[in-house]
């Protein structure tokens, strides 16, 4: 996720361009820049650099009344001055700015390389301005080179693009956002209205497939190159709001954006011609086939992440997989360090339990390999490999869309080991590949369903405990649940396998106690079931998530998710998510900072 600012009128079109930016430093910012067209010198003003919008300097130019800019959350190419946008291509003439990712960048670079482009960036964006400049020396204008761009881009993307001499900025966008702002006698574009709010409230909502064409203060939308009419909505939002999406809180919004954060960390990966996952790792040729351990090592909701893949490694890779807590993660005997891979799951890339337990891997010769949302972090630095999990920037303390991306990329690469050690057939590697790819709608469909959890939160927010239970991928999906609600709600909640119910933790059961449970294909259900009727029976008030496997008539309260496979469980945590945001939001508690946590913690 990134975040794009467009301007285009009278006044400091920089400091327009650079406030809009810093409005929007929420939805990335680990770098930033400017494009400012200069009509003094008949050529492009580009100020970019790493780091947060509030260090960049606007572009000194005697004239400008157009401009882009770029605040970046990066998913190709760590953050360094050369990967921050705006790109150009070989002549300058054309900045392109880009959120969202062009899942067949590699393909288009060697082709544009193969004819003599030169790139300096590791990004994704860079083929954009190469591809424009290649039909603008064809004679194209800069809308209609963008129009046949397009065609060539697979994935999701909002572009914009400025060219020297001209006034204009010409934008499109697919499935990622971007607005246009109508002023007096100016205009705005941005990916979302918290850019330009101070400005004007009277907005336009680009459609997939638009192409705007912003000149003048005036504003032209065409789809497939015809005229469009889209009408012009006036916002009511404060800032704050506009910021959260219209969401109470970031925890809320960033839930609701886990179709979108699954998409991305889905993007390019998924290659079902092949039957595998295509990961850009650069493991030395034979490791993976004689690997005999794998060690995941992390803290809080990643370890919660790493529980469930290792079940899924151990199952598609069949080899020996563990989660081990960070803080507690020692490289004992008994183990060949040529023959161990550890994976530092860590959304953050900064968490010190975590890298002190990778440095110990380190240190004991071992290959290791960072899973984590942010490029350029320390994790990214001190492991062999990394792979982004591409949640966008998270901005609730308490992780959720990264929760997501984590066991969603892990699921990937327990499919890529499996296959490279010949322990996974292509069809069975194509049918988990299927289930991974129905997980943004089916995460669609339980957040479609967040009044009935708002509803079933009124009846239970006032237990005195809450209990999850769950077994095989259920497990770690019930502690994660319990995590999410004693950290946001500041309740008594705990995750149990289920089975273990029964062995002391059923002492605890009241009829003030609620056991919520997963209860899906492939998690055991109706031993699981078994286990919530013994709490029942006691008393408490029983939820279950469910999905058709078991008969579940005896539940107080059941939450439908489709199956998913082994992903089902991913989407059963969504119910879960939903439902300690609404305890917690009942209570009126601090949701995105709950007292005594921080987003990162570095500190061991
Ligand atoms: C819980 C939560 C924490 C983190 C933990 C590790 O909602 O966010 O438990 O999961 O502090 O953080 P990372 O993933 O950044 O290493």
């Amino acid at each position: 996720m990134c975040g794009i600012v467009g301007y285009v009128g009278d006044g400091p079109v920089g400091s327009i361009v650079h406030s809009g930016l810093e409005n929007l430093d929420y939805r990335g910012y680990d770098s930033a820049g400017i494009a400012l067209v200069d009509h003094g010198s008949d050529g492009l003003a580009i100020t970019k650099r790493e780091g947060e919008v509030s260090g960049l300097d606007v572009p000194s130019v005697s004239s400008a009344t157009c401009g882009i800019g770029h605040t970046r959350w990066s998913t190709h190419g760590p953050p360094t001055d050369t990967n921050a946008h705006p790109h150009t291509g070989m002549t300058g003439e054309v900045a392109v700015v880009h959120n969202g990712i062009i899942d067949n960048y590699a393909a288009l670079k060697e082709e544009l390389i193969a004819d003599g482009h030169e790139f300096t960036s590791d990004t994704d964006t860079e083929v954009v301005p190469h591809l424009l400049e290649q039909r603008l020396e064809a004679g194209d204008d800069l809308q209609s080179a963008l129009e046949s761009v397009v065609d060539e881009l697979e994935g999701s993307y909002a572009i914009a693009a400025v060219e020297a001499g001209s006034n204009r900025i010409v934008a499109t966008r697919h499935e990622s956002p971007l607005v246009v702002g109508h002023g007096d006698g100016t205009a705005f574009l941005a990916s979302d209205v918290t850019a330009f709010l101070e400005h004007t409230r009277d907005v336009t909502y680009l459609q997939d497939g638009d192409v705007v064409v912003l000149e003048d203060g005036t504003v032209t939308i065409t789809q497939d190159e015809t005229p469009v009419d889209r009408s012009i909505e006036t916002v009511d939002w404060n800032a704050d709001a506009a910021e959260k999406g219209g969401y109470d809180h970031y925890m809320l919004k960033e839930i609701h954006e886990q179709p979108t954060a699954l998409r991305q960390a889905l993007s390019g990966r998924v290659n079902l011609n092949d039957g595998t996952a295509d990961l850009d790792l650069g493991f030395p040729s034979g490791f993976l086939e004689s690997l005999e351990e794998i060690q995941l090592i992390a803290c809080g909701t990643s370890y919660y992440a790493a529980q469930y893949a290792a079940g899924l490694l151990e199952h598609v890779a069949d080899v020996r997989a563990s989660a081990q807590l960070a803080s507690e993660y020692t490289f004992e005997g008994g183990r060949d360090p040529w023959r161990t891979l550890t994976v530092a799951v860590t959304q953050s890339g900064e968490t010190a339990d975590t890298l002190s337990a990778l440095r110990r891997a380190n240190g004991a010769g071992v290959r290791t390999l960072a899973v984590t949302n942010t490029l350029g972090s320390t994790v990214t630095r001190e492991a062999d490999d990394s792979l982004f999990i591409r949640a966008g920037p998270e901005i609730g303390v308490a992780a959720t869309k990264t929760f997501a991306s984590q066991v969603t990329t892990l699921a990937l690469l327990s499919l890529f080991i499996g296959r490279e050690r010949g322990t996974l057939s292509a069809a069975d590697a194509r049918s988990a590949l299927e289930d991974l790819r129905g997980l943004p709608g089916a995460v669609q469909q339980v957040l479609d369903e967040a009044d009935t959890v708002r509803e079933a939160a009124k009846t239970y927010v006032d237990a005195s405990a809450y209990f999850f239970v769950g077994r095989t991928y259920g497990y770690p999906v019930a502690l994660e649940g319990a995590l999410k609600l004693k950290e946001i709600a500041y309740d008594h909640a705990e995750g149990f396998a289920a089975g273990e119910l029964k062995h002391g933790p059923l002492a605890l059961v009241t009829d003030e106690t609620p056991v919520l449970a997963v209860l899906t294909e492939g998690t055991r259900p109706a031993e699981t079931l078994n286990n919530v009727a013994e709490a029942q029976t006691r008393g408490s008030p029983a939820i279950g998530i469910v999905d058709g496997t078991v008969e579940t008539n005896a539940l107080d309260v059941s939450f439908e998710v489709p199956s998913l496979g082994t992903a089902t469980p991913l989407v059963a945590n969504v119910y879960l998510q939903l439902f300690a945001y609404y305890i917690a939001d009942l209570q009126g508690r601090s949701i995105d900072k709950p007292r005594n946590l921080a987003k990162s913690v570095t500190v061991e």
